[in-house]
């Protein structure tokens, strides 16, 4: 197997300046249809002197904003004046300068920057990874946390013959698999350290579900396989090597329910002994929103228009993991082959667009911490 040398945290961050979450309409609804789950974790979480909250991988803020918007909401219009923190965490190499300027309503929508409408709404950032304890110990009422903890903490090798772990061969995939496990493990312990009794975690995951769908391969074309397709169609045509092919590996873990579920369900286990409890775990697909707009508009929208909205959203969280894979170029050549690379994805889908799209599959996860 390929020596894996390349830097995990660079190839990990979306794309900058707002392109997150302006392109990434599915993974709001996926959190908007979260909100519920969340208002009755908090109607059980103890009332401490202040309510602080903790959003893990939250890359510019924009995704999640209008759900936290509503829940402080919700929690003023009980009457409930506590003092709320919220803490913002991503990768140091995160854009945290357009996380501080969505939360001020200077960028994204203005509507949802909920610390210029309620008071004592403390907005914190934090550069440290989810692997880590990110605050003292028994003082989060709740932590949330969406589509972030398929990332795993280093790349335990990277994929000779595609470019992420659906499709890699089983002994890659075993490798993955064990990253997976034990950066589980730490992410709930650091959890449990730092949730009060009665506190609450709330995490939607990218993973496999029961049918093995997951995202981009819900029944239709599979979107990692079109990736692998296409960089090795660059390859064939002599624009990058075999070793910027192999480079561009997904840092990334799709865990089955099974893999989420078993500390839980081993009562032995350090997570069970740290007092972390599984309150419910379930499956949940999003509809990808480019696809869901196009076939309400065939009449009006060509395939290539389809193509054009489609692979931006696609883009904004893949185009590192591509650029970081080629080796000794100018900046100008990686702009280049990228354009190009996902241009190829844009004319698959201008020629035929059926069974092209991104749906969402998620793992909800509503856990407790009960001692
Ligand atoms: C796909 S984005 C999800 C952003 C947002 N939570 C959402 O649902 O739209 C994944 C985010 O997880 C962050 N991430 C990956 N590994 C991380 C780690 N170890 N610690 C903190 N954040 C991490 C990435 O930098 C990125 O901002």
């Amino acid at each position: 197997m390929t020596k894996n040398y390349l830097n995990t945290q660079s190839s990990l961050a979306m794309k900058s300046e707002g392109y997150y979450s302006a392109k990434t309409v599915g993974a709001k609804n996926a959190i908007d249809k979260t909100q519920k789950l969340i208002e009755n974790a908090l109607n059980t979480i103890p009332k401490k002197e202040i309510l602080r909250f903790a959003d893990y991988g939250s890359a510019d803020g924009g995704t999640s904003q209008e759900m936290w918007s509503n829940i402080i909401k919700l929690i003023r219009e009980t009457g409930d004046e506590r003092q709320i923190e919220i803490l913002y965490t991503d990768l140091a190499s995160n854009d945290f300068s357009t996380l501080f300027k969505i939360m001020q309503g200077m960028q994204g929508n203005s509507d949802f920057a909920y610390q210029k409408f309620f008071s004592n709404v403390f907005v914190h950032g934090c550069g440290t990874g989810f692997h880590d304890q990110l605050m003292a110990n028994n003082s989060l009422c709740l932590g949330f946390s969406a589509t972030a903890m398929h990332y795993v903490s280093e790349r335990p090798c990277l994929i000779e013959n595609h470019v992420h772990m659906t499709g890699a061969s089983q002994n890659e995939i075993n490798l993955f698999k064990d990253q997976a496990h034990k950066d589980w493990e730490t992410i709930l312990l650091n959890r449990s350290s730092e949730l009060i009794k009665g506190g609450r975690f709330v995490c939607i995951n990218f993973g496999i579900d029961e049918q093995g769908r997951c995202l981009g391969n819900t029944g239709g074309k599979v979107m990692f396989n079109n990736f692998a397709m296409n960089w090795k169609h660059l390859e064939a045509q002599g624009i990058i090597t075999n070793q910027e092919f192999i480079n561009a590996t997904f840092t990334q873990h799709y865990r089955t329910i099974e893999e989420f579920r078993k500390p839980f369900d081993d009562k032995e286990s350090t997570i069970s002994k740290s007092g972390l409890v599984l309150r419910s775990c379930e499956t949940m697909i999003t509809d990808c929103p480019y696809k869901t707009h196009y076939l309400k508009n065939t009449n009006t929208m060509s395939a290539n228009d389809y193509a054009k909205t489609l692979i931006p959203t696609m883009r904004s969280w893949s185009e590192t993991v591509f650029k970081n894979a080629l080796i000794n170029r100018s900046a100008n050549e990686v702009n280049k082959i990228v354009d190009h690379f996902y241009n190829l994805y844009i004319d698959d889908v201008s020629k035929n667009p059926t069974g092209h799209a991104m749906d969402y599959v998620h793992v909800i996860m509503d856990i407790e911490k009960i001692d």
